[in-house]
């Protein structure tokens, strides 16, 4: 048992996938009263929009289910994240490849997909929705809102 966890969630750009995890996880730690045990971040693994809010599409499919991602920014992984997160969990198997370049080089927590905590999940990967409709939102909402209870079921058994 343990007090407190951080998990990161990782995809390329921080601004479709990542952040979605994130603001659904969140909601999900808090609707559990484990805010203060449960720390949730997100990340990407390219650099192209540091900074930038989420993809209006992800904010928009989000705000549809409940869950608000207007005050996430995002930013990109650095070897220390491996250190200081417990679980750092990747959208698909690109992402998985290149975390694990810094994971050999500088060690720390070892990257897996996310989806691993989705047992109702047809894939394990999260496909990227930002060259396609709207649908694709919804699906990437569909198969994070079930890894999240998952991944919340399992964090149950860690925390006290
Ligand atoms: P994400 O989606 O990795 O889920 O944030 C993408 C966002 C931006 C780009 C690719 C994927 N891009 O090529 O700019």
């Amino acid at each position: 048992m343990t007090d407190r966890v951080q998990v990161l969630f990782v995809c390329l750009g921080n601004i479709c996938r990542s952040p979605t995890a994130h603001g659904v996880f969140r909601q999900a730690v808090r609707q559990a009263g484990l805010a203060g045990q449960i720390k949730v971040d997100s990340c990407g693994t390219g650099d192209w929009h540091v900074g930038k809010s989420p993809d209006r599409r992800a904010v928009a499919a989000a705000r549809g289910r409940g869950f608000d991602l207007s005050d996430l920014r995002a930013r990109q992984i650095e070897a220390s994240d491996l250190r200081r997160f417990d679980y750092v969990l990747v959208m698909d198997r690109q992402n998985l490849d290149d975390v694990n370049v810094l994971w050999r080089e500088h060690g720390g927590t070892r990257p897996q997909l996310f989806l691993a905590y989705g047992d109702a999940c047809d894939t394990d990967e999260v496909p990227d929705p930002y060259y396609g409709g709207e649908q694709g939102f919804e699906r990437v909402l569909e198969l994070i809102t079930s890894a999240s209870e998952g991944l919340l079921a399992d964090l149950r058994r860690v925390v006290r």
